[in-house]
């Protein structure tokens, strides 16, 4: 599922770039440039980070 519809980046590639190290969303941005357009997903791309985050 696209999560960042501006930047064509589904929610795997967002698992993945968490799982590769990733722990905020400047690292997300850095790595998948998400939320760098409209903005719109950064607020799932937060979730998915959290979600990801506490089931560690
Ligand atoms: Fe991610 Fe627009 S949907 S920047």
């Amino acid at each position: 599922m696209y999560v960042c519809l501006c930047k064509g980046v589904t929610d795997n590639q967002i698992k993945d770039a968490i799982a590769g190290g990733a722990c905020s969303m400047r690292d997300l941005r850095n790595d998948l440039d998400v939320g760098t357009q409209c903005g719109k997903c950064a607020r799932d791309c937060k979730s998915l980070l959290n979600e990801s985050l506490t089931a560690q």
